[in-house]
This record gives structure tokens, C-alpha cells and sequence, in this order.
């Protein structure tokens, strides 16, 4: 199975994706390993550039450091871009090795375009929006999309409140998406608030301080992922 068979795969099923803006960046291979072993298959990647959000987080670098890593245990990676003209940074990650990259709806005014430039490089593409985004805003690209990613907090920062509201708006982007369409939800996901946004239709469900923030990251990922299961039963989407 070629990586992008395996992306299309587990974009396919309930997966919760730990973050690795809550890691410890000085062993941050050891803790993508902990989290892996742990049963974890898609990595979460915060790409923040001081502009569409105030922090400078990570860049092409860090996703080539941990590709080979991942690729090699089965995983994928996946990069969420909270950029300024995302059309520009598509073919780095490309070429770093990122298997999936969402960017947001609010920062990309030819949202078709750039979703199109994302799968012609072979990867699954989506979109992304935040809490004070009216859900409609994605309607006109979701046909195109193998994903959307619904904010359940202002990006910028880890450790965040869970919104609410978060919850009906998942139900009506989940209307709004192909059936093939992934449904990804990131923000105050923890073991409480996982059963209530799978429960709405997410099946793939970012955490990051609620893993890597915990003294056992791998109990902690065991944790959510048998809450995120349970709310969506047998299904795989
Ligand atoms: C927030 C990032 C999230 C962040 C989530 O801007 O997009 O992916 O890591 O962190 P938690 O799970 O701690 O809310
Ligand atoms: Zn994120």
C-alpha cells in the first residue's frame, strides 16, 4: 500500500490524532514513538506562521525530520496550515513528506484552487474554518474536499476551553460533506469532549494537551480513543 492509499484508509475510520504542539520538542521522536506504540496512526501538525495567528510554530523541517518515522510505522502526517497564503507553502510540505494539509477557509479567497494544488501533489486535501466562521463558508468547496476540519477553539494556542457550539456546527458541516468526506474536529478535545464530537459525526479528533500535557501520554491516548470509539459504535464513518 502506497502512502496515499494508506492516508484514504485511516481518513476512512474513527482515529484521535495527538498533536505534537503539546510535545516536548527536545525528544519529540520519543514521544511520536510513545504516542504510535500507543496505537495512534495520524499525526497532527500545527503550522503557525506570526500572521494569520500570532505564534511561529513549526515549518517543513520538523515534518521531514518525522516522516521516515511515521511513514515506516504505518502512520501518516497530517499539516494543518494556519497561514497566510497557503497556496505558497503546498509543495514544501509536499515534498517534506505530509500526507494530508487542511488550510484555512478564512485566509484563502481561491479555496478551490488550493485544494486542487493539494491533491495534484497526490495528497488528501481539506479545509478548515473557525468558531466565528458561519459553517456555510466551506459549502461551495466541500464537493471538492477529502476533509474539513471544524475549530473547536480560536487556533493559536494548545490547552484551550472546548466551544460548545462546536458541536452543532460538526452535525451541519457533516450534512454539508460528501459521504466520502472526512470529518475532523481540533480544539479542548479531551476524554470528555471526544464522545460528544464523534457523537456529532467527527471521526478524526485532534488532542493535544490532553496527551502530551498528561504525565502518561500513552494512557491518555488509550483514553480518548476508547471514548471516541464507543460514541461512534461500529461504524467507520
Ligand atoms: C490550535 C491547534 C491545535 C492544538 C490543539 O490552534 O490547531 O491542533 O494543538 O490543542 P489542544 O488539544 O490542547 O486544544
Ligand atoms: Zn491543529
Amino acid at each position: 500500500m502506497n502512502q496515499s492509499e494508506r492516508a484514504r484508509e485511516l481518513f476512512a475510520t474513527t482515529q484521535i490524532l495527538p498533536s505534537i504542539l503539546s510535545a516536548d520538542f527536545a525528544r519529540l521522536g520519543e514521544q511520536v514513538a510513545t504516542v504510535m506504540d500507543a496505537g495512534a496512526r495520524v499525526i497532527h501538525v500545527d503550522v503557525m506562521d506570526g500572521r494569520f495567528v500570532p505564534p511561529i510554530t513549526i515549518g517543513p523541517l520538523i515534518v521531514e525530520a518525522l516522516a521516515e518515522q511515521v511513514h515506516d510505522a504505518g502512520g501518516v502526517l497530517d499539516v494543518h496550515l494556519m497561514i497566510e497564503n497557503p497556496e505558497r507553502q503546498i509543495e514544501p510540505f509536499a515534498a517534506a513528506g505530509a500526507d494530508a494539509i487542511s488550510f484555512h477557509i478564512e485566509a484563502a479567497p481561491h479555496a478551490h484552487r488550493v485544494a486542487g494544488q493539494i491533491r495534484e501533489a497526490g495528497l488528501l486535501a481539506g479545509v478548515t474554518f473557525n468558531p466565528g466562521t458561519p459553517v456555510d463558508a466551506i459549502s461551495g468547496v466541500a464537493p471538492q474536499l477529502d476533509f474539513a476540519l471544524c475549530m473547536s477553539v480560536n487556533p493559536g494556542w494548545g490547552g484551550q476551553k472546548f466551544i460548545p457550539e462546536s458541536v452543532e456546527r460538526l452535525r451541519r458541516v457533516r450534512e454539508m460533506l460528501p459521504e466520502r468526506a472526512a470529518l475532523e474536529v481540533d480544539g479542548g478535545v479531551d476524554q470528555n469532549t471526544a464522545s460528544h464530537v464523534a457523537g456529532a459525526g467527527a471521526n478524526l479528533l485532534v488532542a493535544g494537551s490532553a496527551i502530551f500535557g498528561q504525565a502518561d501520554p500513552a494512557a491518555a491516548y488509550q483514553a480518548i480513543a476508547a471514548a471516541g470509539q464507543a460514541a461512534r459504535g461500529v461504524e467507520t464513518r
